[in-house]
């Protein structure tokens, strides 16, 4: 009876899910293994007992938080805004400007989410294939930005799963040639080097979403931000949701965002386990895709490798059954016991 009503777009969408397994080791959605601050903690502790206003609603624009990161990437606070995660902001940018039956150009393979959040918006998502290895094709996609005139262009780089990242240079080829809005996703920014956040004023047609969910640790608050010129930030924020980060979540990424030296030393750290993991799955013969992001794509005969992990109690996300990523799965970087077990199962399993 209710299915009847629901829209006819949406009827054969199934709900998103994360499965509830049982597990000892986490590497499937590119968290990061370390926990808060142990600064951080006492600062929460003492805002609890003395500041604390949890009976008034939030701040609705987050200008402490927006102010903060204008700090951080030296720009205005006007040219920031905050999200429920990244993925509010990705969902508020296709709000604000897809029409339905509009078109959208989006990487593939890439995040799932766009193409979701362009359907749950009236969208149509087109996906542009990545070239060999993954990498990125700037006249694909400016072939399909003339084939097909999109309302919105998506990049995402470092991308996820595939772990490359598309140039500053390869990202201006697009972007000066096209007039559309453009979404550049660095949720993995902070892995890379640069990022198109110096750009925003040359090109005030772009969109530049990071999150605090993975090299800041912070999952579990749901926080994102993305940059841009004022007139996108406007734009965008037509659709922002009133008072949508809480209270307890800026206040925390507030005091974690004093700590940039502390999380440099943990980014590096990660870094260079990831760069230990790679080296020793092609010691022993994988084929892993050089990653600038927290987490390795590796390439693997064996199809019932995540049952194995599984009846380990190790997650990692499985790709064999998605369309171009046949034979893969995406492990994040854990710690080096985490991630030494992950090199002991592979390489009991190399020649399976
Ligand atoms: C490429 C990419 N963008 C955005 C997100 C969303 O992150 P969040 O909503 O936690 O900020 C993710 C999460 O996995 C991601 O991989």
């Amino acid at each position: 009876m209710i299915n009847s009503y629901i829209r006819k777009d949406l009827q054969n969408l199934k709900p998103y899910h994360s499965p509830a397994v049982p597990y000892e080791i986490k590497l499937d959605a590119n968290e990061s293994p370390f926990s808060l601050p142990v600064k951080v903690k006492h600062q929460l502790i003492e805002w609890i007992e003395k500041e604390e206003n949890l009976n008034r609603y939030p701040d609705t624009d987050s200008n402490d938080l927006r102010r903060a990161i204008g700090k951080l990437w030296n720009v205005e606070e006007d040219n920031v805004i905050c999200g429920v995660g990244s993925d509010q902001l990705i969902d508020c940018m296709m709000k604000v400007f897809l029409e339905p039956n509009d078109q959208i150009l989006l990487p593939s393979p890439s995040f799932t989410m766009y193409s979701l959040s362009a359907r749950m918006n009236h969208g149509i998502p087109i996906e542009v294939p990545l070239e060999e290895n993954y990498h990125y094709s700037t006249s694909k996609i400016l072939e399909a930005y003339a084939k097909y005139k999109p309302k919105i262009i998506v990049l995402c780089t470092p991308n996820n799963p595939t772990g490359n990242q598309l140039s500053i240079g390869g990202i201006e080829e697009i972007v000066s040639k096209v007039t559309c809005p453009v979404l550049i996703d660095e949720a993995y920014g902070e892995f890379m080097d640069d990022s198109m956040i110096d750009f925003i004023h040359k090109y005030p047609h772009i969109f530049v979403i990071r999150t605090f969910s993975k090299a800041f640790g912070l999952a579990g608050l749901r926080v994102g931000y993305g940059i841009g010129s004022k007139e996108m930030i406007d734009a965008i924020s037509i659709t922002k949701p009133p008072y949508n980060l809480n209270t307890l979540s800026e206040k925390i990424v507030l005091m974690a965002l004093e700590q940039i030296p502390l999380y440099e030393e943990r980014i590096k750290a990660l870094q260079k386990e990831k760069d230990w993991l790679a080296s020793q799955l092609i010691d022993i013969g994988y084929k892993v895709y050089p990653s600038k992001a927290n987490f390795l794509l590796i390439e693997i005969k064996n199809k019932s490798i995540s049952k194995i992990f599984q009846q380990k109690n190790i997650l990692v996300r499985d790709f064999s059954n998605h369309p171009g990523l046949l034979s893969c799965f995406r492990v994040t970087i854990g710690t080096r016991e985490e991630n030494q077990k992950i090199f002991q199962v592979l390489k009991e399993n190399v020649l399976s």
